[in-house]
């Protein structure tokens, strides 16, 4: 183990299975960023609940369930530390104790929050607004210095940073100021070429079956000005080519199918079922580990704080 680059620390809200969005987007990456840092992974369960507090049970069995979508895709428990926020109190109390320390003004500019607001037509709740100030907690409670984040979650280290440099004013160094590690991956449209989304219907899940997957790559919007397959095809945009990119390892199979595409020498049936055989590939030892861990759910696990 060579974690010398420094500590991470990173999660996602238990809002639905992971879908190839999250592998292709995420994922993978945060299994590699394990050889390098000392990684947290947090369940923001939490955050879940800031819009979604109705069925608590279902936050529950959605953490439950991406965990094991994590282990299944290469999250190491032996080096990475896997925490439930809920479980953990230290992120709650830290978040009270920050909360003296941020404005509601500069909380209410926050992009996130306020498209949130825009979007739930509801009077903004306290927890909504104090948002950033829980995932500000849930960043300094380890001192992480490195934050793999999307784009969108920018503002909300920049947040981070402007409450604990707050922090080591009044109180001395305390908290390293962290940074952003934005993921360098494009992000993977669903089948329908819309926004990938957990509830759109439009995702491939990696709890999916084989034909589960086929049949939704069968299924996938391709390029819509395309008639017959002897017409010209386009590849940009074109989401069948997107996770052929993302997923096919066959590189020289993935020229060879844009050139023909592009040319009108090859039909989307066949590009389609190129795919379905490369995604499956990318998702075999990921369905494999899925099925070891939940026929034996306590192996290699040590149950500390069950929550
Ligand atoms: N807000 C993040 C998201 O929706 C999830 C999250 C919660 C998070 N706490 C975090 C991400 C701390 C990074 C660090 O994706």
């Amino acid at each position: 183990m060579s974690q010398t680059k420094g500590r991470i620390l990173t999660g996602h809200r238990p809002t639905g299975p992971r879908h190839i969005g999250h592998l292709a987007g995420t994922l993978t990456n945060w299994a590699r960023l394990q050889d390098s840092y000392e990684c947290f992974f947090l369940v923001a369960d939490l955050h879940v609940l800031t819009t979604d507090y109705t069925h608590p049970e279902r936050v529950r069995q959605n953490s439950f369930g991406i965990v094991l979508d994590w282990l299944a895709a290469g999250i190491d428990p032996e080096r990475a530390t896997l925490v439930l926020q809920s479980a953990a109190p230290a992120h709650a109390q830290l978040e009270t104790l920050l909360g003296m320390l941020v404005t509601v003004g500069r909380l209410s500019r926050v992009p996130t929050y306020k498209e949130q607001v825009h979007e739930l037509q509801l009077q903004p709740s306290l927890g909504l607004l104090g948002y950033p100030v829980l995932q500000a907690a849930d960043i300094l409670v380890y001192k992480a210095d490195t934050v793999p984040v999307g784009e969108d979650q920018l503002p909300h280290i920049e947040l981070t940073r402007e409450v604990a440099r707050r922090f080591n004013q009044l109180y001395g160094e305390t908290f390293p100021e962290p940074q952003g590690l934005l993921s360098t991956t494009p992000r993977l449209p669903g089948t329908d070429n819309r926004t990938m989304h957990t509830s759109y219907g439009n995702a491939i899940f990696l709890r999916d079956t084989p034909e589960e997957t086929t049949q939704k790559v069968m299924a996938m919007y391709t390029d819509p000005t395309r008639i017959h397959a002897t017409d010209p095809g386009h590849v940009e945009g074109n989401p069948v080519f997107a996770y052929h990119d993302a997923f096919n390892q066959d590189k020289a199979e993935v020229a060879e199918l844009k050139e023909r595409y592009l040319a009108g020498t090859v039909g989307d049936v066949e590009v389609k079922r190129r795919l379905a055989r490369a995604l499956n590939e990318t998702l075999a030892p990921i369905r494999q580990r899925r099925e070891t861990l939940a026929a034996n759910p306590d192996a290699g696990f040590d149950r500390r704080n069950p929550g």
